[in-house]
């Protein structure tokens, strides 16, 4: 089939490079026109594990193809998706200006009947106001310009294989006609046995929201209970592993750390609650997630408080900037937050990513950057880690603390035991779980 799509993002891309694997004819467009002259180039403009090489087989089979011109997208397209940015207005409630502006164009360039697929995270209701403006731009395509709910599901870090295989695909239509569009486009991958679920539109635009606010519920229910642990001499972990072992609940999602980030669940869920209040529904749950997500970064900053004593020239070194590993993405990145507030408080941070460093230096220009973790835990008086990246759990914990001015280790995502800690000789603290003295 031919696909277009509109916003060649983390989630536009990764729809190009896909669709395009699987033999559709797909054409990208994004309105930064560095973005697309970096794919022009052949380069991807993010890392995630596998994309390079997939863009480059699916540019190089002819299948996949990227332009500045809309037109040239959307023109003789089946399929067009939409997949700009959804960012939080200031009220919390999700700006769909890039959205509008991509169903003008997509109105405007269609040369006949197209399925034009929501696949940006867009509040339920969303559907009405997009096909209403497809119906008064192109009245002479008398509705054939049908509009889709297909919300999307990937995992940065881990987005070509959640792509590839995906757990289920969403499909909220209106006809039978849209549907069956929509089951050709995934037939691959319905034949490889990943599921499709169908429902109406509102459902699966709902059903987008309710999962992100549900996962980021899981985190935050750990960091509360990090909390708690913390003051009863409990632990996070185990407590969790105790959880986990019910299938009602599951392990996954339920640890205690640094908190969530990225550029869903923190807006999300704010766009969540503005939707459940636009509808006349009070959630106050949902802004409970995002105050002990705040929390959790707070939480590490009285921890290193605690160990440090005065922050003012204190140095500390962050292991991990970016919002989660696999990623160089760092919106809405918690090791950014707790550099923010270690700043302020008058420490100087030094960080250390094997990906984000570049993008999070261009974000907070006062952070240091160091080229290594042994380099950044260099006389600083403690180091901590920020973000799970592999390469942190294999670390020379010895090294590290013979790096250290002070021998302390603050661990925000619990990658380490604390046995293996002390016995490096280092002062061990971790999140919901007791401290150790070597
Ligand atoms: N990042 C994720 O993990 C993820 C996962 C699921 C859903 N989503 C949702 O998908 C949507 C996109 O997220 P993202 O992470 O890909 O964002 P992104 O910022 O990485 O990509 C959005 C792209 O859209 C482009 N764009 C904006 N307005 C445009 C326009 N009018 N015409 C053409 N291009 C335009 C931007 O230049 C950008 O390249 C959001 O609604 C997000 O909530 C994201």
């Amino acid at each position: 089939m031919r696909v277009g799509v509109i916003g060649t993002g983390h989630v536009g891309l990764i729809t190009c490079v896909s669709l395009a694997e699987v033999g559709h004819q797909v054409a990208g467009t994004d309105s930064e026109a560095q973005k697309i002259a970096d794919l022009q180039r052949g380069e991807a403009p993010f890392f995630e594990p596998g994309l390079q090489e997939l863009l480059h087989q699916t540019t190089e089979s002819g299948r996949l193809s990227f332009s500045c011109s809309a037109a040239t997208a959307v023109a003789d397209a089946d399929v067009v998706f939409v997949c700009v940015g959804t960012p939080a207005r200031a009220s919390g409630e999700a700006s769909l200006v890039a959205v509008e502006a991509a169903a003008r164009d997509v109105a405007r360039h269609a040369t006949g009947p197209a399925v034009v697929v929501e696949k940006s995270t867009v509040p339920a209701g969303t559907s009405l106001s997009l096909k209403r403006t497809l119906r008064r731009e192109r009245p002479d395509l008398g509705g054939r310009l049908e509009v889709v709910s297909n919300p999307e599901f990937l995992r940065e870090g881990h987005a070509i294989e959640d792509a590839l295989h995906p757990d289920r695909i969403l499909i909220g239509a209106e006809t039978d006609h849209a549907f069956g569009v929509m089951r050709r486009l995934y037939a691959t991958f319905v034949a490889q046995g990943h599921p499709i679920i169908e429902t109406d539109i509102q459902t699966a635009e709902l059903a987008k929201h309710a999962c992100n606010a549900f996962l980021a519920l899981k985190i935050s229910y750990a960091n509360a209970l990090a909390r708690i642990c913390e003051r009863a001499g409990a632990d996070v972990v185990a407590v969790a592993d105790v959880m986990g072992s019910d299938p009602r609940i599951g392990r996954a999602f339920l640890n205690a750390g640094l908190g969530y980030g990225g550029y869903c669940f923190p807006k999300d869920i704010q766009a969540f609650q503005r939707l459940a209040g636009r509808l006349g529904y009070d959630f106050p749950l949902l802004s409970e997630i995002a105050r002990i997500n705040q929390e959790a970064v707070t939480a590490v900053v009285d921890k290193i408080r605690e160990a440090l004593w005065n922050l003012e020239d204190k140095r500390v070194a962050l292991l991990g900037l970016s919002f989660k590993p696999g990623t160089d993405d760092i919106r809405f990145s918690p090791p950014l937050a707790l550099a923010r507030l270690l700043r302020e408080e008058g420490a100087t941070v030094v960080g250390y990513d094997p990906e984000a460093a570049a993008n999070a230096k261009g974000e907070l220009p006062e952070l240091e950057l160091a080229p290594d973790p042994y380099d950044a835990a260099s006389g600083a008086h403690c180091a901590v880690v920020c973000t799970e990246w592999e390469e942190f759990k294999q670390l020379d914990l010895v090294r590290v603390r013979d790096a250290l001015a002070y021998p302390i280790l603050v661990d925000g995502r619990n990658i380490f035991e604390p046995d293996q800690v002390v016995a490096a000789g280092l002062s061990y603290h971790p999140t919901g779980r007791p401290p150790v003295e070597p």
